[in-house]
């Protein structure tokens, strides 16, 4: 694999890149990514990728989501303009997402803005995980590789054996893959009936389902501000809930999020490494499992043309 495939990484999480090399034992791809002294990003390619199977690792994420996403840009850029065969991007968290239509009049939809800028820029393929919704595939008319993190996440429960679990959607819009975990975990599902109230404020109307002397798992793909999921874990807890544990993707974690989850009934929240976090950010409730390997394997098979969809056979997940 070494001598046709490059990895690159832009500077969104340089750790996760690394693993994912250290995986598929091959070395991180040479390139600088900084900037000029006006604040505009800098690229420049420092080995030869003519005729290379490219993949550029980037989550468009906080702290810094539009320099990231420049970065991820300029980096295809640079990669087409030096001859490689195929250019994957690679967004372990796709930014941008939660905008995917219009709820309102005179929005935006970023999601797909983001697929024609990725595009445009010459990407080939995207590869990513645990998109917000599922139909983001469908902005791109390249191939898209969309992973699980299920496999891992729920791993954390099997591990624990713990007794009458109950998996929860903090929202309608999670019930698919609560119910994918649900069937992983063989436990009961309900759902959080919620509305938006501000971007930082959720307000939780109904629980549909039973949820009293449960140890319940609430499973979503984001948690920003730590709005939707506290208030989810708190109408739980009075709903009779017993321990309260998170499952959630990609930490973003801004604003008042840590702050609102130490203060919280919520007695571990489990996420990934998609987006890495600040060592303020790594307290003892946060539990952070690594997605290199499925990342790693994914490229793997791109690159060998296997089934990706093969790594979630296990999972009730969309292929
Ligand atoms: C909503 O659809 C998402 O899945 C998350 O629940 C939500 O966006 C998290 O945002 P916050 O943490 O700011 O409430």
């Amino acid at each position: 694999m070494e001598n046709n495939v490059t990895i690159f990484s832009g500077n969104s999480n340089v750790a996760l890149a690394q693993a994912i090399c250290e995986e598929l034992n091959i070395p991180l791809g040479d390139a600088l990514v900084g900037s000029f002294p006006e604040g505009e990003v800098r690229v420049q390619i420092n080995e030869n990728i003519r005729g290379k199977d490219v993949y550029i690792i980037q989550s468009t994420c906080a702290p810094r989501p539009n320099d990231y996403l420049m970065e991820l840009l300029i980096m295809i850029d640079a990669a087409r303009r030096a001859s490689a065969r195929r250019i994957t991007a690679v967004l372990p968290h796709y930014g941008y997402a939660r905008q995917d239509r219009k709820d309102r009049p005179r929005v935006p939809i970023t999601a797909k803005l983001i697929a024609n800028l990725l595009v445009n820029a010459g990407a080939n393929r995207i590869l990513t995980m645990d998109l917000h919704a599922g139909q983001i595939q469908g902005f791109f008319d390249i191939p898209v590789d969309h992973l699980y993190s299920i496999n891992v996440l729920s791993r954390f429960f099997l591990d624990r054996k713990i007794k009458d679990l109950c998996v929860v959607s903090p929202d309608v819009g999670g019930i698919k893959m609560a119910r994918a975990y649900s069937k992983l975990l063989e436990a009961p599902l309900a759902i959080v009936d919620k509305r938006r109230e501000s971007d930082k404020q959720t307000k939780v109307m109904n629980i549909i389902g039973d949820v009293k002397d449960f140890n319940v798992v609430i499973v979503d793909d984001l948690v920003s501000t730590g709005g939707s999921l506290v208030e989810a874990a708190n109408a739980l807890k009075v709903a009779g809930a017993k321990d309260i544990y998170a499952c959630v993707v990609h930490p973003v974690l801004v604003g008042p999020a840590i702050e609102r989850l130490k203060n919280s009934c919520i007695k571990k929240l489990v996420v990934t490494d998609t987006i890495p976090l600040t060592k303020e950010k790594q307290i003892d409730q946060i539990e952070i499992l690594t997605v290199s390997s499925i990342l790693a394997d994914a490229i793997r098979r791109i690159h060998e043309d296997e089934s990706v969809s093969a790594l979630f056979a296990d999972a009730d997940v969309e292929a």
